[in-house]
């Protein structure tokens, strides 16, 4: 009985969030869709600092500070989740995630955690200046791209 209403409460919770019983229940096709969305959060967030670098857009201590701290907190989610063994473009569709991936796990964590590092070098660099933004987008621009070329299919 208690188990029952339990699990007819979850039901309503998840209902009431929107989530389809899909996206409740993890596919290949929802974790592609979730890493790319959290990639979409990386590129919006180093946008962000490139344009101030670049001087597209004057700088702001408060606001590269806190696309330096969203970046170091998407580096923090767990990849285990969203790289599903199955998830590569040779298996599944809508997805540029190379199966070198599968056959390179420890390659591409330590790809990931380099993201980690320089994310949390703009993060002690972002409140400093242009000049500090400027010397720690080398580091983490590149992590992107190491990975990039390594695991991402072109376009
Ligand atoms: C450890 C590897 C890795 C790192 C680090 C990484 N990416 Fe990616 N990125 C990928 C892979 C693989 C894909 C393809 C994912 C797919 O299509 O399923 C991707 C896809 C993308 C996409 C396309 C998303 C879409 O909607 O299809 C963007 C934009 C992107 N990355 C930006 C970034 C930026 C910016 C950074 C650094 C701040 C970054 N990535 C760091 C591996 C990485």
């Amino acid at each position: 009985m208690t188990t029952l209403r339990t699990a007819a409460a979850v039901a309503a919770a998840i209902a009431a969030l929107g989530l389809t019983a899909a996206a409740a229940n993890p596919t290949v096709e929802n974790a592609i869709h979730a890493r790319q969305a959290q990639m979409d959060l990386h590129a919006f967030n180093l946008g962000i600092l490139g344009a101030m670098a670049q001087g597209k857009a004057p700088y702001d201590a408060a606001t590269a500070q806190a696309a330096a701290d969203n970046l170091v907190l998407l580096s923090g989610l767990s990849a285990t989740l969203h790289w599903l063994p199955g998830s590569d473009n040779a298996t599944a569709a809508d997805t540029r995630a190379l199966p070198a991936i599968w056959a390179n796990l420890a390659d591409f964590a330590a790809k990931y955690a380099a993201f980690g590092d320089g994310a949390r070098a703009m993060q002690a660099a972002a409140g400093g200046g242009l000049d500090a933004v400027k010397a720690a987008m080398g580091g983490l621009g590149g992590a992107c791209g190491a990975c990039h070329q390594t695991y991402r299919a072109p376009e």
